[in-house]
């Protein structure tokens, strides 16, 4: 049904705002933006579609329009929604605008979301960041969109239990037309780079193998990478984070680490060098190298880092022995999720049942392929 009618028929009256905000991809840079490192990820068309309105009370009632839930958040006592299943990111994010000091207003949301949830494309972040804006919008206060990526990283890290870094909330917010972003992590500097694959399409596949314990693996990734650092400082104390060091300074520290945590530190070093030579292969319109180190990006999380798993890893070794394919990898906190990979323009409808033959053969599971284009993170209407 048409959103706006549905609005109508939830809240029996009409919205006055419109509001997206984006899922994303990574191209590369993955688990290393908690470790201060560069990351370049892009905004997709799936996003978080929010329509409000002001209620004049005290309460903000959200609805999904695809689950049907409706969730009441009482911004008096923003600590009772702590329990809710869905609706608790939005919680989140009032819980840490009113800690700042920002005003809330009540308001009733209707959220339609096509990002896939628990898919490894920040369905999180793009209802967060919608989330922000559009009570932003309502109350005239004062977050730009990097602040709001900010707030939504805090909302995360804070209510939501899942210390997540700053590379979905950014992307979400900060996306632009087919355009990718090379952020640095620790700075907070950006750039955008035209994201253009030459005679390439960037093709996005669900493993659709349900996530399991994400949360806790996630957060035992960061304890691992927070040990190594400790440890690595010994020996480099002006390094301030795992991105400070370089292969060369790593090599020659890495005495100090042993067994999971010396890989783990590993794959963030040697990722975020293959970071920086990947923008530059970009920049260059050199695809044949940037797929090169696509590819080394998910062995290194496939055998050090030890975030895909069996589902991911057959997807992503089933497209790159698919003709036409050079490059393909998980993207996003793992356990699950979504691919991308590099498919020669014309082959990508092959491309799509050679591959999900293949990985239906190797794991049992259907895995699900988007239509998707890099597009604005943050889309807002009046009405
Ligand atoms: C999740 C987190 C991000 C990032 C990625 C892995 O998507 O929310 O902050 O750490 O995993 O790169």
């Amino acid at each position: 049904m048409e959103k706006i009618k549905l609005f109508e028929e939830v809240f029996g009256t009409l919205p006055t705002l419109d509001v997206s905000a984006a899922g994303r991809i990574n191209l590369i840079g993955e688990h290393v933006d908690y470790c201060g490192g560069l990351v370049m990820p892009a905004s997709l068309n799936l996003c978080c579609r929010v329509l409000a309105r002001r209620n004049g009370t005290n309460f903000v009632n959200v609805y999904a329009d695809d689950l049907k839930v409706t969730a009441k958040i009482d911004l008096n006592d923003l600590d009772a929604s702590r329990s809710l299943g869905w609706g608790k990111y939005q919680a989140g994010v009032f819980d840490v605008m009113k800690k700042e000091g920002a005003p809330l207003v009540g308001c009733d949301m209707l959220y339609s979301c096509t990002v896939p949830f628990g898919s490894g494309l920040s369905s999180s972040a793009a209802i967060e960041v919608a989330t922000a804006v559009a009570m932003n919008e309502l109350t005239g206060s004062k977050y730009d969109l990097k602040e709001t990526a900010v707030l939504c990283q805090k909302a995360e890290n804070t209510y939501c239990g899942v210390n997540c870094g700053i590379m979905d909330q950014f992307a979400s917010a900060m996306g632009k037309k087919e355009k990718a972003i090379l952020l640095n992590c620790k700075t907070l500097e950006y750039e955008y780079i035209p994201f253009a694959l030459g005679d390439y399409e960037l093709i996005v596949a669900n493993c659709n193998k349900p996530h399991a314990l994400v949360t806790s693996k996630y957060n035992e990734r960061r304890q691992e990478v927070e040990e190594a650092l400790e440890k690595l400082q010994t020996v480099l104390p002006e390094a301030t984070c795992l991105a400070d060091i370089t292969p060369e300074a790593f090599e020659g520290a890495k005495h100090v680490l042993s067994g999971k945590i010396l890989d783990r530190a590993k794959h963030v070093v040697y990722e975020c060098t293959r970071v920086k030579e990947a923008a530059a292969a970009l920049k260059a319109g050199d695809i044949a190298t940037l797929a090169k180190l696509i590819n080394a990006s998910h062995d290194s999380l496939s055998k050090l880092y030890e975030v895909t798993g069996k589902e991911p890893d057959a997807l992503a070794y089933a497209a790159r022995e698919t003709e036409g394919c050079i490059a393909s990898r998980m993207i996003g906190a793992g356990f699950g999720g979504c691919t991308i990979s590099l498919v020669e323009k014309g082959k990508t409808e092959a491309f799509k049942q050679a591959v999900g033959k293949k990985y239906t053969l190797d794991t049992g599971y259907n895995a699900a392929f988007y239509d998707t284009s890099i597009e604005d993170g943050v889309k807002v209407k009046h009405l």
